[in-house]
């Protein structure tokens, strides 16, 4: 497997993808366009003369799903329209993500799946990106076992893109996993989701090592955007009509750091939360949220942040992972329950109305029945409104692959149910808190189960349902919680 495991690495990494670089890539993006615009009468799907169409499906993160925004934003350039669906389509892109084997799994699935929509449709393009294709290994299942996959190319390839396509047009098959650490590329424009929410990346990578994580190894080191590139994508997204915007690294709390080892002349390099503050001055934006923090490097000055500054959600997203401290050191997060416990205090005191949420795993290697007790004791004390909680899943190259496991499968599986059980019964009790209350919710669509009812987020991120009219889409409302259930509220609108 092609992976770095100098974790000392501390050379500058921090680079831009050239100008003349990303003129080379518009290049070609041009070059698509007249080519696609030259074969109307050819395109898969539809009538003649229509745009071609793309399929992009993301799996994994909210990283993930910004950089198929970026994606979108190459194939829209090259005359592109999207479909939301495989079948019929001119080009499918799998944007894949390996934090997990069934994640994996269902991109196998799914690929294996377009063998035939491509037998009938030969023309059609298949395309797989993310994560999992930074790893040789997968990329080399790809190329001998899916041979209708047309484009292979991990995450250090994405600004590629468009010269990889325009190999694949030439009829090559096209393979690019090289490992070229660190790379930020901006002068191509995002196709977002619809507004009201934007996710802005701040940061790409990971230095830290938790010893069962691949996203070290498939995303490299850390590299911060700088404060004015960011700055510019809030303004636009405000301009373009975005009420709330998601920062996305997968650890802010170290935001800049790496700007600041570089000298880099004149460029202001402001801390996560001078950034955040400074994105709350922009007008038109409501909410600001961010994702995700590490409790090692969280600071006094971002809980004042969060506390003082309105428009900053009272919301905190702290994986925790498990509550043993043996555990904990084995998994090399570098905090202690002790450390973890007291920010959660602080971060009570400070901000009373927050709502938390954090990460578990259950069966990290060498857990015992005791050890996941302890984490039990943290959903206890904590009392988070929500986890997002995951059995140990073992990643090739990660340290962790090679620790032995304590419990068996059915041990890790009766203690996950468990947790489960102990936090449904705190998410709902935590829910039920809320009734009788009005809370201001964004609202962000219609449900997907019914087309009366309008869906939104309050403040802390929770999910409100209540009756009302699409014109409100975009719009804030004051919403009374009338029922409260494990995962969602309902209410209806006060006037
Ligand atoms: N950077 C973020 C999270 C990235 S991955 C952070 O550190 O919080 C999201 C979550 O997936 C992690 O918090 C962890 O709980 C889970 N995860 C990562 N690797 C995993 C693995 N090998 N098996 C099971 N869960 C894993
Ligand atoms: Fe993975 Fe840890 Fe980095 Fe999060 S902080 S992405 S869990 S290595
Ligand atoms: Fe998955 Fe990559 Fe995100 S591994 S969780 S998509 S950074």
């Amino acid at each position: 497997m092609q992976i770095e495991s100098d974790q000392n690495n501390n050379k500058n990494n921090n680079k831009y993808i050239s100008h003349e670089e990303m003129e080379r890539q518009r290049e070609f993006i041009e070059k698509i366009r007249l080519r696609l615009e030259a074969n109307r009468e050819n395109i898969v799907s539809d009538q003649a003369g229509a745009k071609p169409k793309a399929f992009v499906e993301t799996y994994g993160c909210q990283q993930n799903e910004s950089d198929s925004e970026k994606i979108k934003g190459m194939l829209w350039d090259m005359g592109y329209d999207f479909c939301d669906k495989p079948d019929g389509a001119d080009l499918v892109l799998y944007n894949t993500c390996a934090v997990r084997e069934n994640a994996e799994l269902r991109v196998f699935g799914n690929i294996g799946a377009l063998k035939h929509k491509k037998r009938k449709n030969p023309n059609m393009i298949i395309c797989v990106c993310g994560c999992m294709m930074q790893q040789e290994h997968i990329a080399n299942t790809i190329k001998q076992k899916y041979k209708h996959v047309d484009l292979v190319f991990g995450t250090h390839a994405l600004y590629r893109f468009p010269e990889l396509l325009y190999e694949v047009m030439k009829n090559e098959r096209v393979f690019d996993t090289k490992n070229e650490d660190g790379s930020i590329f901006e002068e191509i424009s995002f196709k977002r989701e619809k507004p009201p929410l934007a996710k802005i990346p701040i940061m790409y990578g990971c230095n830290n090592f938790c010893t069962y994580c691949i996203v070290p190894y498939v995303r490299g080191r850390e590299r911060s955007r700088s404060a004015e590139n960011i700055m510019k994508d809030v303004r636009e997204v405000a301009e373009a009509g975005y009420k709330e915007v998601m920062l996305l690294g997968q650890n802010v709390n170290s935001y800049a750091l790496d700007l600041l080892k570089d000298e880099r002349g004149d460029e202001t390099v402001l801390s996560f939360p001078q950034l955040l503050r400074e994105v709350c001055k922009i007008d038109g934006i409501e909410r600001v949220r961010f994702m995700t923090s590490h409790p090692k490097d969280i600071s006094d000055e971002l809980i004042d942040a969060i506390a003082e500054e309105p428009k900053i959600c009272n919301q905190l997203h702290l994986p925790v992972q498990c509550g043993s401290d043996r555990v904990l050191k084995l998994m090399n997060r570098r905090y202690t329950t002790e450390k973890y416990l007291e920010i959660i205090k602080k971060v009570k005191e400070r901000i009373p109305d927050i709502t938390l949420t954090t990460d578990i795993i259950v069966g990290f290697p060498g857990e015992t029945n005791e050890d996941f007790e302890r984490t039990l004791d943290i959903l206890k004390e904590v009392e988070y409104d929500t986890i997002f909680s995951f059995i140990y899943s073992k990643r090739v190259g990660t340290p962790a692959a090679s620790m032995p496991q304590s419990l068996t499968d059915e041990e890790i599986h009766a203690n996950f149910d468990r947790m489960l059980a102990v936090q449904n019964e705190i998410s709902k009790r935590k829910n039920e808190a809320r009734l009788g209350r009005v809370e201001k919710v964004l609202v962000e669509g219609v449900s997907k189960t019914d087309p009366n009812t309008l869906t939104g987020r309050n403040e802390g991120g929770k999910v409100v349902n209540f009756a009302g009219d699409k014109s409100l889409i975009c719009e804030f409302v004051d919403v009374k919680i009338t029922k409260a259930q494990t995962w969602s509220l309902f209410g209806e609108i006060v006037k």
